[in-house]
């Protein structure tokens, strides 16, 4: 079985977010003597493109609208990773330092073609086409309408919909860019009168998953305007819970770590590395340490911090760290809360790949008010670290966290997203953290939660057979 994941993001090569981790991860756990995995992304102008060398495997010219634009396939001189990986390098378009930005609809699209007409030269056709969110959401519309790729109309195709905040929207006013088809059907590009491209690949993709199967059902509820659209559509839309990466993300072996640890050395192991973060952030050893790690978004409730941290570190009971970039004003608020909380509270604004690990590590609870969580990995990190997570009950979060008031609970769970209901939560894991038995036992008992991707890789790979 030859499946092809076609995706922007993916770990180590270019990430922003959690769309990366996943797609560097699951082609590992799906490669067997059977089954044979790769994945086909864009070539940014990053550091890991700056690091090394490439070779070019084709050459040709790409058609958007009426402007060609020359591109090429690379593949890494040295292989670095446990499966295939191809570049599509189009110099005028995707090799910028960014991944996203506001000219996505035509870098992605100019991504998508040139991938597709590739792959119309290889000698033997993919078995499963594997797109991923809305950068890749045209392609199963192409694989159905654009003349130009007949070729591929029986390859089965599956979209995984990682985040439908997020849909790709563009003016029909650009529908000349998309490789010409019956402009009879052009009713399945559109959504609500804009060419949607995750509304597109929700209709014409063979089947539909999501991150977790509690998103799935939130998304029949709401999905930022797509919710009839996934009702209608629900026969052939499934949720397929996430994994992680067990080698990348173990405390044991974790390069990143300043003290390495297992469920038998978590005390000493976690200790270490919350005393470099203590010194390094100038916050207090003997308090619990609280942190978060994500994207000041909407999504993550992180507008919410700076009142309910304000609220918390006037009690003068914990440490908060944050690890984050995003929202302007949240940004802003969340850095002049330095200056009131000398001590206490600290946050790097920035992207930090070692650092967060470190922090995962430290720490002594993640914070995850999220008001929207696909999945989530942070979770999963966590617990693989030994750090409780306290998260708001929705999405992936929902299906990974039980709270500790439940039959075999170990995490700290809230029903809403507000100041209050954030500030409860942190009070419930100080309470915990006294308790100092209770927390190093299930600090180690959830070490041992197994969320590698073992499972779910093969979901996948029993969901492609059903097609
Ligand atoms: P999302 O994809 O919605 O951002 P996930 O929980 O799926 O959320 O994944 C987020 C990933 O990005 C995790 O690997 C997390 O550690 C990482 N991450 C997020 N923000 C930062 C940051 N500022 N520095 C380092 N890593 C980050
Ligand atoms: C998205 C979601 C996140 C999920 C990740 C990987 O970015 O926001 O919840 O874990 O994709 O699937």
């Amino acid at each position: 079985m030859n499946v092809v994941h076609i995706s922007a993001e993916c770990y180590p090569v270019a990430k922003v977010g959690g769309l990366a981790d996943v797609v560097g991860a699951l082609p590992k756990y799906q490669n067997s003597a059977t089954v044979s995995s790769q994945v086909i992304m864009p070539f940014y102008n990053n550091t890991f493109t700056k690091a090394n060398l490439f070779n070019t495997i084709y050459e040709s010219q790409l058609k958007l609208g009426d402007t060609s634009y020359p591109y090429k396939i690379l593949t890494l001189k040295e292989p670095l990773l446990d499966f295939d990986i191809f570049f599509v390098d189009v110099p005028e378009l995707l090799f910028k330092e960014y991944v996203y930005s506001n000219d996505d609809t035509e870098r992605f699209l100019a991504f998508q073609i040139a991938t597709l007409d590739w792959m119309l030269t290889w000698e033997t056709d993919p078995d499963y086409i594997h797109c991923h969110d809305h950068h890749t959401g045209l392609i199963p519309f192409m694989l159905q309408e654009s003349f130009k790729y007949e070729h591929f109309r029986k390859t089965p195709n599956i979209l995984t919909i990682h985040n439908a905040q997020y849909q790709g929207w563009f003016s029909h006013q650009k529908v000349n860019l998309v490789p010409v088809f019956n402009f009879d059907n052009v009713g399945f590009l559109d959504w609500g009168g804009n060419i949607n491209p995750l509304a597109a690949a929700i209709k014409c993709a063979w089947r539909v998953t999501t991150v977790s199967p509690s998103y799935m059902e939130e998304l029949k509820l709401s999905a930022n305007g797509l919710e009839d659209l996934l009702n209608h559509e629900s026969a052939k839309c499934s949720g397929i819970l996430n994994g992680i990466d067990w080698n990348v993300w173990n405390p044991e072996t974790d390069n990143y770590l300043i003290s390495n640890y297992n469920t038998k050395t978590v005390v000493s192991g976690k200790k270490a590395n919350k005393k470099h973060l203590c010194d390094t952030f100038n916050l207090d050893f003997n308090k619990p340490l609280f942190a978060f790690i994500g994207r000041l978004v909407g999504e993550k409730g992180s507008d919410l911090f700076p009142e309910a941290f304000k609220n918390i570190l006037e009690k003068g009971d914990v440490s908060i760290l944050l690890l984050g970039s995003g929202h302007n004003d949240t940004e802003i608020q969340l850095e002049a809360l330095k200056n009131d909380y000398k001590g206490s509270y600290n946050a790097f604004i920035g992207y930090d790949e070692a650092l967060s690990h470190v922090i995962y590590a430290g720490a002594d609870f993640l914070l995850m008010p999220s008001r929207v969580e696909p999945c989530g990995l942070n979770q999963m990190y966590a617990l693989r670290y030994g750090t409780i997570p306290i998260v708001r009950s929705i999405g992936g979060l929902k299906d990974t966290v039980i709270d500790i008031s439940e039959k075999n609970g170990f995490g700290i769970c809230h029903k809403d997203v507000t100041v209050s209901d954030i500030t409860n939560a942190i009070e419930r894991g100080v309470s915990l953290y006294k308790d100092n038995n209770t927390y190093k036992q299930l600090s180690a008992q959830i070490m041992k939660i197994n969320h590698s991707w073992n499972a779910s890789a093969k979901e996948y790979i029993k969901l492609y057979k059903s097609i």
